[in-house]
């Protein structure tokens, strides 16, 4: 099974509401706890949409999504929330301190456990250097939107901010693409040192972001046309030797 940590899909096919035609057709993978799993294709070819039916933003009307083995339809909304950390393709921050962006609104006041597992968070999420050179640091503010940060740090900060509430499993759609590479080398290397035992769900529009994933699953209008590690695509999946050769 897909046991304590896993993600399964199983023959899942999904419209929106509203919709004549299907978004993802007969999508079926497996994350086995601490593996991780990376979706790539191109602009709209479903990575999304695969992401949003983990935290059941919508539920699925054929085939099933299980987490931990268990139907994502059976846990109380808040019990499924606790085992994920989804980082969103767009960066939400909002007007506050840095410490209440990453603990999403918990107070982390200086010197308290919270702080800690803040400055925690955004060390793995190699955000120190720039946040301790804001102006007030940890406390420091952020504007509304976040508009006082660039587009790499907000993604830094949202990712810390997943890192902080230590889920079993990341959902992260296309949370790296606004890093250089070292910074999004090194954020990886950092979550695997550091969450040994998570489970990754990596949507990415680069194949270095991707490379070393145990797996990856090549969408193409909402189906799977090819799925391995990056060797085994490189030989047999032509959509995988177009997006690796662009
Ligand atoms: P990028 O993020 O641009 O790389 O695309 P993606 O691979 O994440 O695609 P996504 O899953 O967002 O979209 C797949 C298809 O579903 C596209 O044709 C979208 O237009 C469509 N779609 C996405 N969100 C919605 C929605 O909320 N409602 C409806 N009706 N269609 C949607
Ligand atoms: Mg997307």
């Amino acid at each position: 099974g897909s046991g304590e940590g896993g993600v399964e899909f199983r023959d899942v096919s999904f419209t929106y509401p509203g919709a004549e035609e299907p978004v993802l057709r007969n999508i079926s993978f497996k994350a086995r706890k601490g593996e991780t799993v990376a979706i790539i294709g191109s602009t709209g070819s479903g990575k999304t949409s695969v992401l949003n039916l983990i935290p059941r933003f919508y539920d699925v009307a054929e085939g099933e999504v299980l987490v931990d083995g268990i139907d994502v339809r059976r846990y109380s909304q808040h019990a499924l929330r606790a085992k994920l950390g989804y980082v969103s393709q767009r960066a939400v921050l909002f007007s506050g301190t840095v410490s209440g962006n990453v603990a999403y609104g918990g107070s982390a006041a200086p010197g308290s456990d919270a702080e800690e597992g803040v400055r925690r968070a955004v060390a793995i999420a190699q955000g120190t250097d720039f946040v301790e050179r804001m102006e007030g640091q940890y406390e420091g503010r952020i504007a509304q939107g976040g508009d006082n940060v660039s587009g790499g740090q907000k993604q830094r900060l949202s990712i810390a901010r997943a890192v902080y509430r230590q889920p079993d499993i990341y959902l992260f759609d296309d949370s790296f693409s606004a890093l250089d590479y070292r910074t999004d080398r090194e954020l990886r290397a950092a979550l695997r040192r550091e969450t040994g035992g998570a489970t990754t769900i990596i949507v990415a529009q680069r194949i270095g972001t991707i490379k070393d994933a145990d797996r990856i699953l090549v969408l193409e209008d909402g189906r799977i046309v090819g799925s391995g590690t990056h060797e085994e695509l490189l030989q047999d999946c032509e959509t995988y030797q177009e997006i690796a050769l662009s």
